[in-house]
């Protein structure tokens, strides 16, 4: 049990972690022996560049608590700003922990000295990551169970070449994600309400290279960024972002304490990661375009009656929830067919985090 009543235990903690739904952050299994057999001989030199650069371990030193870990005193905060933190941490934590129970279970099955040794780096990274969000969460008492998340959450089966769409954009929007609210803290420390936010900037160096390994392994099979798959990397760039304005929404008490409008926030992410991810796909989302933010805010109502309906329970309840996915599904449809922009993919995928 912890101090406060508004606030869950570790065994609520744990929960919401293990909870799957549409929007929760996932645990994936995958074909390992595809992925295993991937030759890495036509973007050899980037790639030892890469695996040289993570070998080295730049931010070894860097998950410790050390001075500038201010006391955070969870009781002082506001009850609703104190919830969504902790929502934020927990999903956050569930999102690295994903990534660490993937990359290491490639590094274990594998036998291929390439990808192994990538995933073993990126498995030692997500480790740390997510450590160090538990540490956070251990801070308060609700620290989460790993070693039982790892047994019983559901994990999702994609393909390899969807592991590759999914990861690489969840790795260069988590990059964009806490750059801008580093950068956004450097100008306002003064709403920089826990000392987590201090780590950011090393810390999104690290998703920085993870999505640069999953660029070079999708340029070693040009057929998975043409042709038909276009239309899955563009499936999977509509989802991607669609749930993370969904899910950002669902914290204004978190945004307003940091200073941020959502909205701008999400655009400004969503513009960093699709600069980026012109290194390796084809297209890219025409966040400006008109309909581009009435859709996803008409997604975020739609997901709100959801929720709602889901409380209210009971028949009644249960066909509202129904009726309000299929709108849903009908929003991502729209959302999916707005126009796209073309984009010639360079020679080299090569680039270092500048934002
Ligand atoms: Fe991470
Ligand atoms: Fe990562």
């Amino acid at each position: 049990m912890n101090a406060y009543s508004d606030i869950p235990n570790v065994t609520k903690t744990t929960e919401m972690a293990q909870e799957t739904t549409l929007l929760n952050p996932r645990f994936y299994t995958t074909d390992f022996d595809e992925m295993d057999a991937i030759d890495v001989t036509p973007v050899r030199g980037e790639w030892d560049r890469l695996i040289a650069q993570m070998r080295s371990d730049p931010n070894k030193k860097h998950f410790k608590k050390t001075e500038a870990w201010d006391e955070i005193d969870f009781d002082a905060l506001d009850p609703k700003l104190r919830v969504e933190l902790i929502d934020f941490l927990v999903s956050s934590l569930t999102a690295e922990f994903s990534g660490c129970v993937l990359y290491k279970e490639m590094k274990r099955r594998g036998s291929n000295p390439d990808i192994c040794e990538l995933f073993k780096y990126m498995s030692r990274d997500e480790a740390r990551h997510a450590g160090f969000i538990n540490d956070a969460l251990k801070e308060a008492g609700i620290g989460v169970n790993l070693g039982f998340l790892t047994k019983t959450k559901k994990y999702t089966y994609f393909k390899p070449k969807f592991i590759y769409y999914a990861t690489y954009l969840s790795e260069k929007i988590g990059y964009a994600r806490y750059i801008t609210i580093f950068r956004h803290l450097e100008k306002h420390p003064e709403n920089r309400f826990h000392p987590i936010f201090k780590w950011f900037e090393e810390w999104c160096n690290d998703e920085f290279s993870h999505g640069e390994a999953f660029a070079l392994l999708m340029r070693t099979d040009p057929k998975l960024t043409s042709g038909r798959n276009v239309w899955w990397i563009r499936f999977f760039l509509v989802a991607v972002y669609a749930t993370m304005f969904v899910r950002d929404h669902a914290r204004p008490a978190f945004h307003e304490a940091l200073g941020i409008d959502i909205e701008e926030y999400d655009q400004k992410v969503f513009r960093t990661t699709s600069e980026i991810a012109r290194q390796i796909f084809p297209i890219e989302l025409d966040i400006d375009h008109p309909k581009w933010l009435p859709l996803l805010r008409r997604m975020n109502a739609i997901f709100i009656e959801a929720e709602a309906a889901v409380k209210a329970g009971g028949v009644g309840g249960w066909f509202r929830h129904k009726w309000a996915m299929a709108r849903a599904g009908v929003t991502f449809l729209q959302l999916y067919f707005l126009p796209v922009k073309r984009n010639t993919v360079p020679e080299s995928s090569h680039m270092v985090p500048a934002y």
